[in-house]
């Protein structure tokens, strides 16, 4: 069988998944590998269609598409996501058409089924069989039961395909019509004071004739002083995230003094009080220009860069169909420890409905904003700081010591294992818990103790 790797690392063949990748291969010989570093290509691939289309025939051979990529920021790389959006522009989408697919990530964990979500979704959009995933992370493939694990995955994905099975689908087509948006309702609402409010607009790419530059037009109009627009796509942004890491010692970033992405989140994004996101669903995530720019936040690398703020998304195209960028969104705000007010795409085809919400967004923003409320984290967001406090603990301490200083700093290396009057307190508790006759006084009252705590409010 013929498999074409498509390598996500922006790092070629200098990368943890294609150890992953190149273990497999050893251990399949009978099968042939081939290899596409995608990421790492991509403005030759943007810039030549020759070579983009040398590439696509060469992948179209294959029988087997395997999606090899390292997590960045809840998804793939922004270069990969160029990629994936490449392919949707041309005409070899239908030749995806009943080829089977599977993917393997390497990553910390961290919102690794976000991205696996959004590969077996585009897998989907071509028509393909998508039949599995495999989520390593990053150094499993050192312990021979990880290996294992990996073996039994690929003979699995292998004997799928070569048996002609049939794999289920997981999401549903995005078929739902997004219509020209028109501001229709009178601009009569009283203008909304924010004078003391830096509110900032950031969209990957600014056209006042489209659905997205109308909204962002619309929104701005109802503000006594005009918020500023940040046009991603006239910002010079130089590239990708690297994966270079130079980041983890001290926050520099190896494009620093190089192109605009620093001046962006500290000069601007640092400033506002309110962001409001404007941007597009390409495929199944928001564009590649807009997750290239959240990759280079990662500069900041595990640290929130939002904190206190409010922020709103502005959406062009179908989100309601999309829960995985819902998601995303979600966690991202809260991990940022901002408060999310709303998420408005131009998916209704009543356009009042959208004039409502944009006005209903602007108010919220600036009330929200003068209180300072910041609603408390969800799963989402406890999940994450429990992730990364770990981590960066341990396995990620080096090379990550600006983030090391960061927790040690803002008491975000909250173990529980520190809090000693709770820990006396389990052991006494447990202790006496044993005694039958004890335990059955406490279960009998177990509910009025749940709520002795609140007896002193
Ligand atoms: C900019 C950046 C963003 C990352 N985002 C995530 C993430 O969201 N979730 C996660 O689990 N790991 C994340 N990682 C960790 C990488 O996925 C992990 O190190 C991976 O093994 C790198 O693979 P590669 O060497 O093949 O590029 C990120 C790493 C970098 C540099």
């Amino acid at each position: 069988m013929k498999i074409a790797i498509l390598n996500g690392s922006p790092k070629g063949q200098t990368s943890v998944t294609m150890q992953y990748v190149k273990y497999l291969e050893e251990n399949f010989s009978d099968h042939q590998f081939k290899y596409f570093n995608v990421s790492n290509q991509i403005v030759k691939l943007e810039d030549s269609k020759e070579e983009f289309d040398t590439l696509m025939q060469s992948i179209l051979e294959c029988d087997l598409v395997f999606w090899a990529f390292p997590l960045y920021v809840y998804l793939v790389h922004s270069e990969y996501k160029r990629f994936i959006e490449l392919i949707f522009e041309s005409d070899y989408v239908k030749d995806f058409k009943g080829k089977y697919s599977a993917s393997l990530s390497t990553s910390v964990n961290f919102f690794d089924h976000t991205a696996h979500n959004y590969i077996q979704a585009i897998s989907e959009d071509l028509e393909m069989n998508f039949i599995s995933s495999f989520s390593a992370k990053m150094y499993d493939l050192l312990a021979e039961e990880n290996r294992e694990k990996l073996n039994y995955f690929f003979k699995e994905i292998v004997n799928t395909a070569s048996n002609n099975r049939r794999t289920s689908k997981r999401f549903s087509r995005i078929d739902k019509k997004v219509l020209e948006y028109n501001p229709t309702l009178p601009t009569d609402q009283p203008k909304i004071a924010n004078r003391t409010e830096n509110i900032l607009i950031i969209c990957d790419y600014y056209d006042s004739d489209t659905n997205l530059g109308r909204m962002v037009d619309r929104f701005k109009s109802f503000f006594t002083q005009s918020p500023e627009l940040i046009d991603l796509s006239k910002e010079d942004i130089k590239g990708g995230c690297l994966g270079c890491l130079k980041c983890a010692y001290d926050n520099s970033c190896a494009y620093d003094n190089q192109d605009a992405i620093r001046g962006i989140y500290e000069g601007k994004i640092q400033q506002a009080d309110i962001i409001v996101f404007a941007v597009t669903i390409k495929d199944r995530y928001l564009s590649a220009l807009f997750k290239r720019f959240i990759d280079r936040r990662f500069f900041k690398t595990h640290q929130p860069h939002l904190v206190g703020k409010q922020v709103a998304y502005l959406i062009s195209g179908v989100i309601s169909q999309n829960n995985n960028i819902d998601e995303i969104i979600r966690t991202s705000t809260e991990f940022d420890q901002a408060n999310l007010v709303d998420i408005i795409a131009d998916e209704y085809n009543d356009m009042a409905v959208i004039d409502e919400l944009l006005y209903s967004a602007a108010k919220r923003l600036v009330e929200l904003s003068r209180e300072n409320f910041i609603a408390p984290m969800t799963c989402r967001g406890v999940s994450a700081y429990k992730i990364f406090r770990d981590e960066i603990w341990g396995d990620l301490r080096f090379p990550f010591r600006a983030d090391h200083i960061y927790y040690k700093k803002n008491k975000l290396y909250d173990f529980p294992q520190k809090n000693w009057k709770q820990r006396f307190i389990n052991l006494f508790a447990n202790f006496f818990y044993k005694v039958p006759f004890i335990r059955r006084e406490i279960q009998k009252n177990m509910r009025k103790h749940m709520i002795r705590g609140f007896e002193r409010l």
